[in-house]
């Protein structure tokens, strides 16, 4: 194929999976593998329009919370990670993480978003007062847990006490790179039955994965395709591998911003109501990162609520942002970042359109 076929072809294939919202695995594989740049743009312009005609111009805020950097686990590319002495580890009381939400509510948010490392301490009886709270006080907001993996029994109770949404990256869906970024100790197949539990349970759930992440393989990312869409997840996080470096992978290359924005666009399109957050982590690699990620097709950003004086501790990866901000100034910040590309952050609980009450 000249220049000209190879781009009218990747063209056809953007058009198909917008039509179709799906695509063979050698075409999804194609689409990631294209080096057209030019495609991007067309993609990108796909995936507004998709979008656009679901949720218009609007783009929901998430007020994070992260209540404990304390994990029980130990993810090879995590700095929080059980083994990293070097961590200054925190948590916080009930009382702090309700001040938390009640600015939050106060700066305009209508989700609060609890997230921490996998921290035994919150028992399900801590965590249903928790989300209690949050709901008694402030009904008309939507709570979003993303405490990792636990039992169907447990995600019941929480689901019960209030909460509405569960982020739970999937991480990737082979299971042999599973096992490669993560200890003997942890389970493909457990994050997977947390997956489908959550959703059977009445979640809005959010799957995701890193891209970029150490070993990983073009041909991975599209088994992350083919998951998503069996799956149909509510949310979709993804945001590039970064490393930390207090981890083993403190040497290598962080995932790019070409690849993470691509793959937002493809997965707008092929999930067009999915809530998609412009990620931390792609802020992080690139300044105008979350701009970028708005303008391929996600729909979600979520500033920091956490308190300043642990913002600095929670640090998955190198360089993270807004560490150092106040959550009016981070709110501030984001609403004239969004608006700078033609959108608009609105107080609104944001629910999935199924959900939508
Ligand atoms: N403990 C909960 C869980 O496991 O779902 C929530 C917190 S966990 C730290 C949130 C997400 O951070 C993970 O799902 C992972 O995808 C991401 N993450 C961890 N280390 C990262 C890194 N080095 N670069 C980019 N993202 C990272
Ligand atoms: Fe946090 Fe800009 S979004 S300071």
């Amino acid at each position: 194929m000249d220049n000209t076929d190879k781009h009218a072809y990747y063209i056809a294939l953007a058009d198909k999976l917008a039509e179709t919202r799906d695509l063979t695995d050698e075409e999804f594989l194609e689409v990631l593998l294209c080096d057209d740049k030019e495609f991007d743009s067309y993609l990108a312009q796909k995936a507004r329009d998709v979008r656009e005609k679901i949720y218009g111009k609007e783009v929901y805020l998430r007020g994070l919370v992260e209540f404990s950097n304390y994990c029980k686990n130990n993810c090879r590319y995590c700095g929080i990670r059980r083994d990293n002495r070097n961590a200054q580890r925190y948590r916080l009381s009930e009382e702090e993480i309700f001040q938390c939400s009640d600015m939050g509510y106060d700066l305009g948010f209508r989700t609060i978003v609890l997230q921490s490392g996998e921290d035994p301490y919150y028992t399900d009886e801590r965590l249903v007062n928790i989300v209690r709270g949050i709901k008694e006080r402030h009904p008309d907001c939507a709570v979003t847990l993303s405490i990792g993996e636990r039992e169907k029994e447990s995600y019941r109770k929480l689901f019960e006490a209030g909460a509405d949404r569960y982020l739970l990256r999937h991480e990737t869906a082979n299971k042999e790179h599973y096992e490669y970024l993560h200890p003997a100790e942890m389970s493909f197949d457990h994050r997977m039955q947390c997956l489908q539990d959550l959703k059977d349970i009445g979640f809005q759930v959010g799957a995701g994965m890193m891209i970029g992440s150490p070993g990983q393989k073009t041909e991975h990312l599209v088994e992350d395709l083919r998951f998503l869409r069996k799956l149909q997840p509510e949310m979709v996080g993804i945001g590039p591998f970064i490393p930390h470096h207090d981890t083993e992978y403190a040497a290598l290359p962080a995932g790019t911003v070409e690849m993470t924005l691509r793959l937002l666009s493809v997965i707008r399109l092929m999930l067009p109501e999915v809530l998609l957050p412009a990620t931390t982590a792609l802020g992080t690699i690139d300044p105008m990162g979350r701009e970028k990620g708005i303008l391929a097709g996600a729909n979600v950003v979520m500033p920091n609520l956490s308190p300043s004086n642990v913002r600095g501790k929670y640090l998955l990866y190198d360089n993270k942002i807004c560490t150092g901000d106040e959550a009016a100034e981070c709110i501030r910040c984001m609403t004239a970042r969004v608006a700078s590309v033609g959108y608009e952050v609105v107080q609104k609980r944001g629910d999935h359109i199924k959900f939508a009450k």
